[in-house]
């Protein structure tokens, strides 16, 4: 990729105009234009066009906080090639037509309405898909993140000294604002927990206020896992080590409006800290659910021990009853949180997960039964085959259970 451009660059003197790219001279032989020459006059051409810097904001129900921030980004950026790309998930509260508004009459600002998809990751990596800048960063639409800071973030990724600048509430001239303490508490050990894990040196690796130079986002976003709310460790994780630089900025006091980090955004932000830190070989997913699987064997032991007065047989159905329960509840609640099943459809949901249960129950059996030679009932015969017929029973069981008890929406399976 080609250096990006000062702030306010004359257009570079590669800049080809379209009909120079796209014909040959007309006269003198026909000369040869490869496609490789033909590419590389585009992306000259485009770069040579780029603004300087595209800012992501991310919005749902930010209708009273987005015009005070585009009002205050507009004058912080007044000597900034920028543009501004909102991207909203069709929010209840209409930010959305409030952006478009903003949109057509001010040709810097760009509003995207995503329909029937939620989340803050996702929706930042499809504002960063139709970014055109040089720099590309993320800021938050409630006021939180000062845009004072912002002209100071994109220098260093500018003049080529860093690939990533971090605002940051950790170092010197930063801070937390008037954060509440439980807030500031689980901001710290997430923060600590993804250094140890991540191995990423950088002091606030939860920060939802970053900028990142278009080479790298180019590098890293193909591998992007797109959930949750820590889009900043995907792209300080994957990929080779960035160069990262770190900026101090005070973090505001929330408005208007209320904050969407829920306790199943915190758990899929561990899960996802997991997933990083295996290096993909599991996926969040199928972490949640091995774990939610392990707490059934647990409750299935637990309940055995109790029910074992009321006779053997109906000790085991009785807890192996219990442990299905709680395992649909937790692979409902967590593991497949986006589908969640709710009301009716909650209890609908138990015939095909019991169905899929039943199936796991018969694979168990038949591997003991097929590898003994002889007819064993459940939790009978040597420990090894009986583990072998669990983690067969497990693959099949997660397969079956996307497919049939929580079907993704999108149609697109995460494995
Ligand atoms: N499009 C879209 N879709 N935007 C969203 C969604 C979503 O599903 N969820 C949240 N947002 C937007 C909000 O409207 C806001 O502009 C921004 O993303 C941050 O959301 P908040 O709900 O205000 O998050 P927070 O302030 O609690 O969390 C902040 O601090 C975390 C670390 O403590 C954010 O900056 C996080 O990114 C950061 O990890
Ligand atoms: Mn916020």
């Amino acid at each position: 990729m080609s250096a990006p451009d000062p702030p306010d660059a004359a257009p570079s003197p590669i800049a080809v105009s379209e009909a120079d790219a796209e014909t040959p001279p007309r006269d003198g032989p026909a000369e040869v234009i490869s496609d490789e020459s033909r590419r590389s006059a585009v992306l000259d051409r485009r770069a040579a066009t780029r603004p300087t810097l595209s800012l992501v904001i991310p919005t749902y129900n930010e209708a009273e906080n987005l015009p005070i921030l585009i009002d205050r980004l507009c004058s912080v950026l007044s000597l900034i090639d920028y543009e501004l790309i909102v991207v909203d998930d069709d929010s209840p509260d209409g930010t959305w037509r409030l952006a478009e508004t903003m949109a057509a009459d001010n040709s810097r600002i760009r509003s995207l309405r995503r329909i029937g998809e939620r989340g803050l990751s996702s929706a930042v990596m499809l504002g960063m898909s139709t970014a055109e800048g040089s720099v590309i960063a993320v800021i938050d639409a409630d006021l939180q993140h000062d845009p004072r800071v912002l002209p100071e973030m994109i220098k260093p990724i500018l003049a080529d000294r860093a690939d990533i600048v971090v605002a940051s509430r950790e170092v010197e001239g930063g801070s937390y604002g008037d954060f509440t303490t439980s807030r500031r508490t689980l901001s710290v050990a997430g923060a600590a927990l993804a250094r140890t894990l991540t191995g990423t040196p950088v002091s606030d690796p939860m920060s939802g206020y970053f900028a990142v130079s278009r080479a790298h986002m180019e590098r890293v976003a193909p591998k992007v896992n797109p959930r949750g709310f820590k889009i900043l460790l995907e792209f300080l994780a994957r990929g080779d080590r960035p160069r990262v630089a770190e900026i101090g900025y005070e973090f505001g006091l929330r408005q208007h409006g209320e904050t969407k980090l829920t306790t199943s955004v915190a758990f899929s932000y561990l899960l996802s800290l997991i997933g990083l830190f295996t290096g993909r070989l599991l996926s969040a997913t199928m972490t949640a659910y091995l774990l939610v699987g392990l707490f059934g064997v647990l409750v299935q032991f637990g309940a055995l021990g109790i029910a074992t007065t009321a006779g053997i047989t109906f000790a085991a159905a009785l807890a192996m009853e219990i442990s299905v329960l709680s395992n649909y509840w937790m692979n409902n609640r967590f593991t497949f949180a986006p589908e969640r099943r709710r009301g009716a459809r909650f209890i609908s949901g138990l015939v095909p997960f019991h169905l899929v249960a039943a199936h796991g129950l018969l694979i168990q059996i038949g591997l003991v039964t097929t590898a003994t030679g002889t007819t064993s009932g459940l939790g009978e015969g040597p420990l090894g085959y009986r583990l072998a017929g669990i983690a067969l029973a497990t693959a099949g069981n997660f397969a079956l259970n996307r497919h049939l008890t929580w079907r993704p929406r999108t149609g697109i399976v995460d494995l």
